[in-house]
């Protein structure tokens, strides 16, 4: 594809070299991210931090990593604050807004909006997560862990085997990443969850048409026990009609170390796009293995920077002139990923 000037709406719209390319160009930014560098390349530029979700990681590193490429961030969070309170379309939010930046981030509760909004922006426009449909940055930042997890153990993305647990229904990074993976070949995917939140069937028939082998189950023990990722999900606790109703499904499958060292393969990577739910009736991923060198969440979290400062270079057509623009850092810095 070609990345200069375009919208990211949907993991749809990325061939196998698209991923590729970011993915290096991912790579590159590691001294930016890491603070042993920093460049200017994006100074003068402005990114719209749009949120009418709750977000806190999503929201943050698009505008940490905007940062640390030299850019400026203008954030409008919640409805409340916003004229769309007032009964503003997103058509003239769009296009008023698209006038103050050169980039526009946008997380909104309904499947489409953030499409609907980019058709009426006049810069490109990055689907920061639309309701329950697409979260393509998390899609790409969670490919990026498993390859990097994977590369550690000598193996590539193809004949990965996953399960995936938890609300698969309403999980907009679910759905984004197993569009991601029909990229990649013979792969086994196990789908965890209560009947109820079981994966829409158009995402696993994509899923088969590209000659995946597609598991469903309602059982967390046996699902998880000959897999080279457990990608653990949240009860998606605001797309029910209730609370009382996410209640029947939360703690369902709970991951703790001893789950793990029971059925799980040694080596056996855990991930999980955060927040997880660690309230006593939840708990789908317990504390107890944060200790465990297996756990990539925040392996998930640092990367999800290097991706979307991946993203802003290519969008705004800098990937070359990264270099060109920076420094080594004045202070003491040690971070390391
Ligand atoms: C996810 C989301 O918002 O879809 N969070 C995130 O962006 N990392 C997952 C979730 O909220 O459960």
């Amino acid at each position: 594809m070609q990345f200069a000037g375009s919208h990211i709406l949907s993991v749809h719209q990325f061939e196998r070299a698209d991923v590729e390319r970011i993915f290096s160009v991912a790579d590159d930014m590691l001294p930016y991210a890491q603070r042993s560098r920093v460049t200017k390349v994006l100074d003068g530029a402005i990114l719209g931090s749009m949120f009418f979700e709750p977000s806190t990681r999503t929201r943050v590193s698009f505008g940490s990593a905007f940062n640390m490429l030299g850019g400026e961030v203008r954030e409008t969070t919640g409805f409340e604050n916003s004229a769309i309170a007032k009964g503003e379309s997103l058509y003239d939010t769009a296009r008023v807004l698209s006038g103050y930046s050169d980039v526009i981030v946008m997380r909104h509760p309904t499947p489409g909006s953030v499409s609907e909004f980019a058709a009426a922006s006049r810069v490109p426009v990055i689907n920061g997560g639309d309701g329950s449909n697409e979260h393509p940055s998390q899609a790409l930042l969670d490919l990026y862990t498993i390859k990097s997890e994977l590369a550690a153990r000598g193996r590539g993305i193809d004949q990965l085997r996953i399960a995936m647990v938890g609300d698969l229904r309403h999980g907009r990074t679910v759905h984004s990443l197993c569009k991601l993976l029909c990229l990649f070949n013979d792969l086994q995917v196990v789908l965890v969850s209560p009947e109820e939140l079981s994966m829409p069937a158009e995402i696993v028939e994509e899923l088969r048409t590209q000659g995946h082998a597609v598991l469903e189950s309602d059982v967390l023990e046996e699902s998880i026990a000959h897999v080279d990722i457990v990608y653990s999900t949240r009860i998606q606790e605001e797309r029910f009609a209730s609370q009382e109703e996410a209640d029947l499904y939360r703690g369902r499958f709970r991951l703790n170390q001893s789950v793990y060292t029971s059925h799980c393969e040694p080596n056996t990577v855990i991930m999980h796009p955060l927040p997880r739910d660690s309230r006593d009736n939840a708990r789908e991923l317990d504390d107890d293995l944060n200790d465990n060198p297996n756990l990539a969440i925040f392996r998930q979290t640092d990367n999800g920077v290097l991706v979307r400062m991946a993203l802003f270079v290519l969008i705004l057509d800098v990937a070359d002139q990264v270099d060109q623009h920076a420094r080594d850092v004045n202070w003491y810095t040690q971070r390391r990923f």
